[in-house]
């Protein structure tokens, strides 16, 4: 192997599939790549399984452990290890700002994401960030905080690991935080158009749990699977994009593109447009965001160039779909509206997979929300948790109904 620089993780989230594909990236990686803290909430036997492979210094259990001995089981491999446990949310902000963690990838999935995220970026770290609700939650706060203590962000998010991509190839004075915005005209976000993207209100109305858990191109966890279907991950990738490079909600717009093989792409103001293709495989987005700026060969599959393929673009259906409008104003509030936004749809996606909401009112609900809660321009941490927590009473009492 060529010269390379050491690449010290702690993984948040590591028995999720971001967390699971950044495992395999470091697998992959040989000597390059060290994993130093690792963090699970509920799959302690995968996390076993985890420590036993790469002997981190420490990991965290962010839930109560249920099974006494399965914890036993874990407990004696750690010591085996030589692997520190803590317990408990709080403890995260431990293996954050730990010296010898040079990037923290935060794939923890929601809100419950931005606290580690804050704190990673408070004591300067590199951040792969996938956990988009950082963004859509804080955005204004998490850009700030970087900015004020030198932390970095690399999006994992694959469309937005495109636009980055594409912004590093044709603008050369960008730095991590600071994109150079003035020559973009435009960044197109692709969408797959998720499993209903022909549907009409009436078979939309009859989406089954198991139909809206079948994404067409790309293995995921069931949260953001099922906000493919609805594209409300669009609304929060909208969102996530107009803080992440700083561009106004009306310089972003979104195409269906079936294929999910152009990840995204940058219209310049001269007219010329970028894109970013790969077959859709997260660990190419999770490599390029921990290695950058180095670039070696990686474990995603590759585009077979032999075979006849088309690449289709369709405009979304904003009245099937209202998502990505509500995505646009939120975009342009800001303030609360996106901790808002993403607390009802948490509650309402949580329903949904409970079989206690419709499929297409998981949208309704989260627009019910936002339109009465008490907007807050510039929040702090503690103002974002409490419309948090506001939304999600909320939409659980509007549910009840
Ligand atoms: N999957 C993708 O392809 C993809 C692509 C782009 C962006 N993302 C983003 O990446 C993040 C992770 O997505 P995912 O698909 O990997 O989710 P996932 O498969 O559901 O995994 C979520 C991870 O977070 C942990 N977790 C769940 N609730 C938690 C809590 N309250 N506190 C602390 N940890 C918690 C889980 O632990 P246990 O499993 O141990 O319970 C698991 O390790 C999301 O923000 C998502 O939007 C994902």
């Amino acid at each position: 192997m060529s010269s390379f620089a050491l690449r010290r993780l702690a993984v948040l989230g590591s028995t999720g599939s971001i967390g699971r594909s950044t495992l395999d990236v470091v697998r992959s990686a040989e000597k390059r790549m060290q994993v130093v803290a690792l963090s699970a909430h509920t799959n302690i036997s995968l996390l076993t399984e985890q420590i036993q492979e790469f002997r981190p210094q420490i990991v965290v259990v962010t839930h109560d452990p249920q099974n006494v001995s399965q914890l036993e089981k874990t407990r004696q491999i750690a010591k085996e290890s030589g692997t520190k446990i803590l317990f408990g949310a709080e403890s995260l902000t431990q293996i954050v700002i730990r010296d010898d963690v040079d990037i923290v990838v935060s794939a923890i999935v929601g809100s419950a994401g931005l606290k580690s995220t804050l704190d990673a970026l408070t004591v300067g770290k590199t951040v792969a960030l996938a956990n988009k609700e950082s963004l859509v939650v804080g955005g204004e706060l998490v850009m700030d905080t970087a900015k004020k203590y030198g932390g970095k962000i690399i999006p994992i998010d694959s469309e937005h690991s495109a636009v980055w991509q594409c912004l590093r190839t044709r603008t050369n004075q960008v730095t991590e935080n600071e994109q150079n915005t003035k020559n973009i005209q435009k960044i197109i976000l692709t969408a797959s158009g998720g499993p209903f993207r022909n549907f009409s209100s009436e078979q939309l109305k009859h989406v089954t749990v198991a139909d809206a858990l079948t994404h067409p191109t790309w293995q995921m966890g069931k949260k953001i699977t099922v906000d493919s279907a609805t594209l409300i991950n669009k609304a929060l990738e909208i969102i996530e994009a107009r803080w992440l490079f700083g561009v106004l909600p009306s310089q972003i717009a979104v195409v269906i593109h079936p294929q999910s093989v152009i990840h995204s792409m940058v219209e310049f103001s001269d007219g010329s447009v970028m894109a970013q293709l790969s077959p859709p495989d997260m660990r190419l987005p999770i490599q390029w965001a921990i290695d950058y700026p180095q670039q070696f060969s990686c474990p995603s599959k590759k585009m077979n160039w032999t075979e006849n393929f088309s690449l289709e673009f369709f405009p979304p259906n904003l009245e099937q779909f209202p998502a990505l409008q509500i995505g646009l104003e939120v975009a342009e509030q800001g303030g609360t509206a996106g901790a808002v936004l993403n607390a009802a749809n948490e509650v309402a996606v949580d329903a949904f997979l409970q079989e206690q909401l419709p499929f297409h009112k998981i949208t309704t609900v989260c627009q019910t929300i936002l339109n009465h809660h008490n907007y807050e321009r510039r929040p702090t941490l503690e103002q974002l948790q409490a419309a948090d927590h506001w939304a999600r009473e909320e939409t659980k009492t509007w549910l009840s109904r």
